[in-house]
């Protein structure tokens, strides 16, 4: 079948097998190796992209239901004015180790900011809950989620947005 899809603000039109998975269509048919492949069973999380700026995980998605939807996936995370502030958070804050669950963390992250600017703690638990970090780095990665929302209040409340890195702390 075909279908036709916006990712990250480019139009993909492609021949796909309807069993195809999102996360294999981004993957193998885009290369956009970006989204991670991981559990295949909902569980960990790593293959989390939006759908109509949804968090979904892609594993659960065939890439037939996305014909005629918009996708962003990390690749589309930064734009013209450099990295995403939750990139920023997490390479201040090391909320990374091996990277293999980062990039859906980010997008889970991304979501959660724009909805809540202001999460506590606990919110940025309970939105992450759904995906895993094999190397266990979630105090980082909470700290890197928290400077990320401090950067973007302290952006909003100056001009100068781009000298705010060493200044925010988690
Ligand atoms: Fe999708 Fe694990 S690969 S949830
Ligand atoms: Fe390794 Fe999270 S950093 S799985």
């Amino acid at each position: 079948m075909q279908i036709t899809v916006d990712v990250n603000g480019k139009s993909y039109a492609r021949e796909i097998e309807p069993r195809l998975l999102l996360v294999h269509f981004l993957r193998d048919d885009l290369d956009l190796t970006g989204t991670h492949w991981g559990c295949d069973t909902s569980n960990c999380g790593v293959c989390v992209v939006w759908l109509d700026e949804v968090p979904v995980k892609s594993c659960t998605v065939l890439a037939a239901m996305v014909d005629g939807k918009s996708v962003r996936t990390v690749e589309g995370l930064a734009s013209t004015e450099g990295l995403d502030p939750v990139q920023r958070g997490f390479t201040q804050c090391h909320g990374l180790q091996c990277g293999f669950c980062t990039s859906g963390m980010m997008m889970t992250a991304r979501a959660l900011l724009d909805s809540n600017p202001d999460p506590t703690e606990p919110e940025i638990r309970a939105a992450i809950s759904g995906q895993l970090c094999r190397c266990t780095g979630y105090e980082n990665i909470v700290r890197s989620i928290r400077w990320a929302a401090e950067y973007e209040a302290a952006e909003a409340a100056t001009d100068f947005g781009d000298d705010l890195d060493e200044e925010v702390t988690a």
